[in-house]
């Protein structure tokens, strides 16, 4: 079982739309996959148009009130643990209840589970308790990057933290830095992932995520890109990550 945590502190560059379609694209390509919404703003949830009133989520799971399976949503293709606004307060309760290991809990909560070929979590944007857990349970880090002015800061913060999580003991790598909203039409966006590529060298993606309105579209559908539009760019762009993530394992 492969696990990869889609992360940035950074708002809006592109980590729910990547977890979800590379979670499709995997799929796709006949793996089993398991889709971890760790945001209490729950986007990969409601992207995916999966209900969760009534219902338990991973707020639960961390708790360790329910078993994992019992708050999956199966969807024709892929497996949910979706989150909801709950989990704000969750964090802040699994913090004083373990002030020394929270950062062990997703770990502790999905440590039976079975049966997936991918795990993948969906970070909020910051770099917070919930994050942490979300780098501690997986140990492989994706980073989606908008290919914008100033794309690189904030990369800094990240690899101070996986710096300091090694020296605690836990594994960590860098799968991938992943140049997202790549506009085919300005020479800034092709500037910038030449900068990224000659600092960061080959912790970046082959693959660059472009700027397409149907990646913007399908979360309105309550659909991943790959079931909206399957011969689309942004469709396109998800397959060769995919191929590029198995090609690493
Ligand atoms: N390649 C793309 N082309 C066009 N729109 C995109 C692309 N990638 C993401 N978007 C859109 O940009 C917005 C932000 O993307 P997304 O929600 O994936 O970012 P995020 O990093 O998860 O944000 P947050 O930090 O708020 O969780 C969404 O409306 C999404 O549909
Ligand atoms: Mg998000």
């Amino acid at each position: 079982m492969r696990k990869i945590t889609v992360i940035n502190q950074k708002g809006g560059t592109g980590k729910t739309t990547t977890a979800v379609n590379l979670g499709a694209a995997l799929s796709e390509l006949g793996r089993e996959v398991l889709l971890v919404d760790l945001d209490p703003q729950a986007g990969l949830t409601e992207s995916l148009g999966v209900e969760t009133a009534g219902r338990p989520t991973v707020s639960e799971v961390l708790m360790l009130e329910v078993e994992p399976r019992e708050a999956f949503h199966a969807l024709p293709h892929l497996t949910v643990l979706p989150s909801s606004p709950v989990l704000a307060e969750t964090e802040k309760r699994i913090l004083r209840d373990r002030p020394s290991d929270y950062p062990l809990a997703l770990k502790d909560a999905l440590a039976g589970m079975r049966g997936f070929d991918f795990v993948i979590v969906d970070c909020p944007p910051s770099l917070g308790a919930l994050s942490l857990m979300g780098m501690v349970y997986s140990g492989s880090l994706l980073i989606p990057l908008q290919t914008q002015y100033m794309a690189l800061n904030g990369l800094e913060k990240i690899l101070g933290m996986v710096k300091t999580i090694r020296e605690a003991g836990f594994p960590m790598e860098i799968l991938g830095i992943l140049p997202c909203m790549y506009d085919v039409r300005t020479s800034l966006s092709r500037q910038v992932e030449e900068h990224l590529r000659e600092t960061l060298r080959d912790k970046v993606f082959r693959t660059v995520i472009r700027q397409s309105i149907s990646l913007a579209e399908a979360p309105a559908r309550s659909k991943d890109v790959l079931s909206y539009q399957p011969g689309g760019r942004g469709a396109e762009d998800y397959r060769a990550l995919a191929q590029e993530v198995l090609g690493h394992g």
